[in-house]
């Protein structure tokens, strides 16, 4: 082995190990220029040479990429005095293809040693230069991975160069060239990982807004359910304070009946033991109601239970009595004896019956004739639960059956035109449907289905009551 091989040898292993071509380029030229009598060591890449790293473009020949871009220098001027060798700007940072042995090593892809400068002078652009710092060899190698050349590293030396070192250096070059390739397909691997990472946290950041979206819909959606409720029960505001007023009012009667019995010279202790006990159902039913409506005004989380359909239908029926009464409108109720359960929330549910009765108010409020709201209830097949809400109203507007549905339809001068479409959300989500048609002779009538067996529809039922804004149905 040369005495050059050993340095140049463990120089390979530390270059090879890099992962910056930066750091690569400089430990190359700086170990290069720290080798016994080697003044300058340099680095020129074509600039076309990002074509190794990937080895996926087509290699171009050096005269297509007309010069060589320095990017890295090292090494100790004796004569020169301020000189910084490192310095990679000025006069050689771009050398055309075309001009000094650098430039023919790019060009022929081929080594070139020259030994001794002192028998050869023609071959160094700034031969004054050599000659102050005592340069008298050159060697420039090609530094080429696979078939595309990367560059030239060129050595000048102020002793003369064996054709023993040459060879080292040879072969140095190659494993240079391998080291720059590699590190440039790190730096593009860790281009790509960052590229990933920044895509990566810009999709996070998306499916994040996404769901702080789809948070705040839920909570309008939830907002709009409540509204409804509310503005349901403020219509019903005059016959609510009626429904109250009557256990009330019962309820003085009663007490004036039982003051009487006590104040009979002989008091009659049963007889107002008998008025006082009606006091109590007297109060308990004006209680009933006002926390039934409390319950419709509240705007609870969502609750899943035990819902008897039938019992929310009485409890409507009894909420909605003065309002029916008022425009003289007949209840009638076809009720299953056997309807099974089912698993939902009470309030939502009482909310779509309410919406559903007092439509049918609405509709029969200027027809002449018979004003008749009735409501079935049956166990169907699939394990269903059918209701079915019917009127002798004005039926249904012609042509437009299927937009009642539509969020903002009405055909009320003060109506939302938000109740069926609450309605409809709130049955799918529990899993049902629900439709309307004609109810010959006239009127219409409402259908809606509850599975008996809880169905889980989490997109809605997550959150407070409520229900999705599109109204699709899920068959
Ligand atoms: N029983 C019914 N008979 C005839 N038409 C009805 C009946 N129920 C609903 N409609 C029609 O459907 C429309 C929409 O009803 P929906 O309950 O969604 O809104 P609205 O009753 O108009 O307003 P809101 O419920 O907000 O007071 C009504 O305006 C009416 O034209
Ligand atoms: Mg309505």
């Amino acid at each position: 082995m040369s005495p050059a091989a050993e340095p140049l040898l463990s120089l390979a292993v530390t270059v090879t190990s890099e992962r910056r071509v930066e750091s690569v380029l400089r430990n190359i030229v700086q170990g290069l220029a720290s080798q016994p009598g080697v003044a300058l060591t340099r680095i020129w890449l074509l600039p076309s040479a990002d074509l190794c790293g990937s080895g996926q473009e087509p290699s171009r020949s050096p005269e297509q990429t007309e010069y060589l871009r320095l990017v890295a220098s090292a090494g100790t001027p004796v004569n020169s005095p301020g000189e910084d060798w490192s310095f990679l700007q000025g006069h050689f940072s771009r050398l055309p293809l075309t001009v000094g042995k650098v430039g023919q090593v790019a060009v022929n892809r081929n080594p070139i040693l020259i030994k001794d400068l002192l028998s050869q002078n023609d071959w160094i652009l700034r031969p004054e230069w050599a000659k102050r710092e005592g340069i008298r060899s050159f060697a420039g190698h090609p530094l080429r991975f696979r078939d595309d050349l990367l560059g030239v590293v060129g050595l000048f030396s102020r002793k003369p160069l064996t054709e023993q070192e040459f060879t080292w250096l040879g072969l140095f070059a190659n494993q240079a060239a391998v080291a720059i390739a590699n590190a440039r397909a790190f730096e593009e691997v860790e281009r790509l990982r960052c590229q990933l990472e920044r895509e990566n946290n810009y999709l996070q950041e998306q499916i994040a807004e996404r769901k702080r979206a789809e948070v705040a819909l839920r909570q309008a959606q939830a907002d709009l359910t409540h509204a409804n409720r509310v503005s349901s029960m403020g219509e019903l505001t005059a016959s609510l304070a009626h429904e109250v007023n009557q256990p009330i009012a019962a309820a003085i009667t009663d007490a004036n009946t039982c003051l009487r019995w006590l104040s009979r010279d002989q008091p009659d202790l049963e007889e107002a033991r008998v008025a006082a006990s009606r006091i109590v159902q007297d109060g308990r039913r004006a209680s009933e109601i006002v926390n039934r409506v409390r319950l419709l005004f509240q705007k609870g989380t969502l609750q899943r239970e035990l819902v008897d359909l039938n019992e929310t239908i009485r409890e409507m029926m009894l909420l909605l009595h003065s309002q029916a009464t008022q425009f003289t409108v007949l209840v009638r109720t076809e009720l299953a004896a056997d309807l099974p359960q089912v698993m939902g929330d009470r309030v939502q549910l009482q909310q779509v019956l309410m919406n559903l009765m007092m439509n049918s108010i609405d509709a029969m409020k200027d027809v002449d004739g018979t004003r008749e709201l009735t409501i079935q209830s049956q166990r169907i097949k699939n394990g269903l639960v059918l209701i079915s809400v019917s009127d002798s109203g004005v039926g249904l507007p012609a042509q437009q059956a299927e937009q009642i549905f539509d969020a903002f339809f009405t055909t009320k001068p003060h109506g939302t035109g938000m109740g069926l479409r609450i309605s409809r959300s709130i049955v799918e989500s529990h899993g049902g449907r629900l439709w309307a048609f004609d109810n010959p002779p006239r009127g219409a009538r409402f259908c809606f289905t509850i599975p008996t067996k809880a169905e889980a529809h989490d997109s809605v039922l997550l959150g407070d009551r409520t229900g999705t804004a599109d109204g699709s149905r899920s068959d």
